[in-house]
């Protein structure tokens, strides 16, 4: 039985991932900052859950040893220059070192799209540079040795998505949405494509040495996509709440209060600083298709999980129904 590492696993898209691998029968190490994030795994077979510090390069270089390949999923959203630099840089660094020391040639280390690991300094924001300086390093090990594949999704939907769930909850609760980057676009990707990417990457040695952008079928405006959370989860009889765009700069002042709000962040100056570039493919990368994947759009899938409860069910037959053809 082939082993794997998979930081950052019990996450939105670890949690998909770690259901494939047990599938396809991989035995998972599954380190986490608590035992509490990653319960929800606990019942799978070969899944190993610990309780770890990966920034210790002691403990890092324990875990990695012994297995096969290693999938790197942690990375933070939020936060200031030293923790961006410290998730997605430091620790990428001690990581690739580790595989290198341990003779672990395989990682597969899922990065953003918009990152770009020629220019990093050129990248928008501190997530997208400190995710750019993290491919970087990663090339330089890759030349060292290490069997390398890069993934770089664009925004993720799915059940349990932070994203398209935010907008939906918020139409629920105001009624008019402000929003900055309205124009900003995306071409969000299922988190089922994306865990599938995944797995099928770790198992296809080929697929190292190349990087992949994974997008879905269709690109929209973030405003169009607050447009359609808010018809998918039924607000006003599937009309959604008017959505005003807010100029550059209100939207910044409105990210400088959420920032002073307590609870989890919702949107940050850096947040809006990487919309300042399209999140969309670039014209002659590799894809989703490259890897033998059909993505699926969002108004397929949005519905069955937004829709209000009783709705979901006929939006999931009807999906069925079109998946059947
Ligand atoms: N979701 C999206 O829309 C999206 C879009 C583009 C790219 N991506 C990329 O896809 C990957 C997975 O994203 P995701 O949405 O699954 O993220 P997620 O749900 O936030 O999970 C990330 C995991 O990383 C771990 N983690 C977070 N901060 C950490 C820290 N400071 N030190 C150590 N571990 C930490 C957490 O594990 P524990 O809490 O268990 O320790 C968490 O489960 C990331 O590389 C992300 O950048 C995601």
């Amino acid at each position: 039985m082939k082993r794997v590492l998979i930081l950052g696993g019990g996450g939105f898209v670890g949690s998909h991932v770690c259901n494939k691998l047990a599938a396809l029968h991989w035995r998972t190490t599954l380190p986490t900052r608590h035992q509490t994030h990653a319960r929800h795994l606990q019942h799978l077979p070969q899944v190993d859950v610990v309780q770890a510090d990966v920034h210790d390069p002691a403990v890092l270089h324990a875990l990695v040893a012994g297995h096969d390949a290693v999938i790197n999923l942690v990375a933070i959203l939020h936060g200031d220059a030293a923790a961006f630099e410290r998730t997605h840089v430091a620790l990428v660094k001690a990581l690739a070192q580790a595989c290198l020391d341990a003779g672990v040639s395989r990682l597969v280390h899922v990065s953003a799209l918009g990152a770009d690991d020629q220019a990093p300094e050129k990248a928008p924001s501190m997530h997208l540079r400190s995710k750019s300086q993290g491919e970087a390093v990663l090339k330089q090990a890759a030349a060292e040795g290490l069997q390398l594949t890069l993934l770089r999704p664009s925004v993720i939907f799915g059940a349990q998505d932070k994203f398209l769930n935010l907008f939906a909850r918020l139409q629920k609760i105001f009624p008019v949405i402000p929003l900055a980057g309205a124009q900003a676009q995306f071409q969000p990707v299922w988190v089922e494509d994306v865990a599938q990417a995944i797995v099928h990457c770790l198992e296809t040695p080929r697929t190292a040495g190349h990087t992949y952008e994974l997008c879905g079928p269709q690109v929209f405006t973030l405003k169009t996509l607050v447009a359609l959370a808010g018809a998918y989860s039924g607000v006003r009889g599937g009309r959604g709440r008017p959505v005003l765009a807010l100029p550059e700069t209100l939207g910044r002042l409105q990210a400088r209060l959420m920032a002073w709000l307590p609870g989890p962040t919702l949107m940050s100056l850096d947040n809006m600083d990487s919309m300042r570039v399209d999140n969309v493919a670039s014209e002659h990368g590799l894809g989703l298709k490259a890897l033998g994947i059909t993505p699926a759009s969002l108004g397929a899938i949005g519905p069955t999980y937004l829709a209000p409860l009783g709705q979901q069910d006929l939006c999931l037959a009807l999906r069925r129904h079109w998946h059947s053809d």
